[in-house]
C-alpha cells in the first residue's frame, strides 16, 4: 500500500510504502528515504536508516542521508570533463572536485510524483546546463515493495549526450539506532576495490582485496577490519571506496547480531561505494540522538565515479541523446 502521510507547508510531501514486512517513509525532496522499518528477531519494528527528525532538516545539511544522488554520484575530478570535444565545467563543492551532482544536486530538488498501483514514481526534469551538465535530462525513480524487499529503479533520457550515475545514499544501521556499526557483519562480493587519493577521488588504479581489510568475500565483522592498518583506510578515514562486484546479483549482505536483521542488496550496477560514515560529525539525528562517524554504513550502488575522465570516449556513465539509462537496486530485509 502507498499513502500520502503528510503535505508540509515547505512543499515537501511525505509518503509511506507498507506491507506485512516493511514500512518505508520517503519524501519528494531528493526522493529521500526517511525511515525503513522492519521486524527484529523479537518482533519489534526497528528503523534501520539514519536521518533527521524533520523533512526540512535534510535541506540544511550535507551528508546526503537517505537521498538519491545525481546527476553523477561521487567526485568528478576538478569539476571538469570533456564530451564530444567540448569541455564542461561543473559546480565545485568538495575541495577541487565536484561531489554528488554539485552544489544543488538531485538530493536537494523537489520531485513530482504519481502513485500507480503499488509503484511510487518520482519525476524530475534537470535542465540543460544545470550544475554544468549538458542536456535536459528526464529522470524517473520508482520505489516499490515486493514482500520483504524494497526495490528502487531509475530511468533517464536526455536530449543531448550527457553523463549520468545515479545512486542512493542511505546510511544503514541494522541495530536500529545510531550506534557504532563495528559489530555488524558485512559481505561484499568484490575481488577488487578502487584506490582513492587524499580527496577521496578514484585514481584509476585498483587493488586486490586478498589479505587486506578490504576482503569481505566471506562475512566479516566491520570493526575488526576497520581497525587494521592499511594506507587506504587511513586516506579514506575508513571505508570510502568503490568495490567492484564479481557477480551480477546478490552482491552485498549486512547483518546485525544484536537485532538479527539482515539486509541483502542486489543490483544490476557494476559496483558500490562503501562509505563508513566517516564524516558524520555529531549532528543531531532522529529523536535528538547525535550521529557520529561509523554510526552507519552507505552501500551506494553505482558506476565508477569520475569514469568520464578515466575513459573519456568509452565511459559507461555516458548517456547518448535519445538512449535510455536504466538501473535497479533491491534491498531485502529479513531476520536471520
Ligand atoms: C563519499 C564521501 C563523502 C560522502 C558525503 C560519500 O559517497 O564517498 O567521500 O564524504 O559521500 O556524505
Amino acid at each position: 500500500m502507498i499513502k500520502l502521510l503528510e503535505k508540509r507547508p515547505s512543499g515537501i510531501d511525505v509518503l509511506r510504502l507498507s506491507n506485512d514486512y516493511l514500512e518505508i517513509d520517503v519524501m519528494n525532496f531528493g526522493c529521500t528515504i526517511l525511515k525503513m522499518k522492519t521486524k527484529d528477531k523479537n518482533g519489534f519494528m526497528r528503523d534501520v536508516v539514519l536521518g533527521y527528525d524533520y523533512p526540512e532538516d535534510y535541506a540544511q545539511y550535507d551528508g546526503y542521508l537517505g537521498a538519491l544522488v545525481g546527476r553523477t554520484a561521487n567526485r568528478i575530478k576538478n569539476g571538469r570533463f570533456t564530451l564530444n570535444d567540448k569541455e564542461y565545467i561543473l559546480a565545485v563543492n568538495n575541495g577541487p572536485n565536484s561531489l554528488h551532482g554539485g552544489i544543488k544536486g538531485f538530493s536537494y530538488v523537489l520531485f513530482d510524483y504519481e502513485i500507480i498501483g503499488e509503484k511510487l514514481k518520482f519525476h524530475y526534469l534537470s535542465k540543460d546546463m544545470e550544475e554544468g551538465y549538458p542536456g535536459n535530462l528526464k529522470l524517473t525513480t520508482t520505489y516499490e515493495l515486493k514482500d520483504d524487499t524494497f526495490v528502487a529503479s531509475y530511468e533517464a533520457e536526455s536530449d543531448k549526450d550527457t553523463i549520468v550515475n545515479i545512486t542512493n545514499h542511505t546510511y544503514f544501521n541494522l541495530n536500529g539506532i545510531p550506534s557504532r556499526i563495528d559489530a555488524h557483519e558485512l559481505r561484499i562480493d568484490a575481488d577488487f576495490f578502487a584506490i582513492i587519493d587524499k580527496y577521496g577521488l578514484v585514481t584509476g588504479e585498483f587493488m586486490g582485496v586478498e589479505k587486506s581489510p578490504f576482503d569481505f568475500r566471506t562475512p566479516k565483522e566491520i570493526g575488526k577490519q576497520l581497525n587494521q592498518n592499511h594506507e587506504q583506510l587511513i586516506i579514506g578515514k575508513g571505508y570510502d571506496h568503490p568495490f567492484v562486484f564479481s557477480e551480477p546479483n546478490d552482491q552485498v549482505t549486512l547483518y546485525s547480531p544484536m537485532t538479527g536483521i539482515e539486509l541483502n542488496i542486489s543490483t544490476n550496477l557494476p559496483q558500490a561505494q562503501i562509505y563508513s560514515a566517516n564524516y558524520l560529525d555529531g549532528r543531531l539525528g532522529k529523536n535528538g540522538i547525535p550521529m557520529y562517524e561509523k554510526s552507519g554504513i552507505c552501500i551506494e550502488t553505482q558506476m565508477m565515479p569520475n569514469d568520464i575522465n578515466l575513459h573519456p570516449n568509452t565511459s559507461t556513465t555516458i548517456l547518448k541523446k535519445g538512449k535510455r539509462y536504466e538501473s535497479m537496486t533491491s534491498y531485502q530485509l529479513r531476520v536471520r
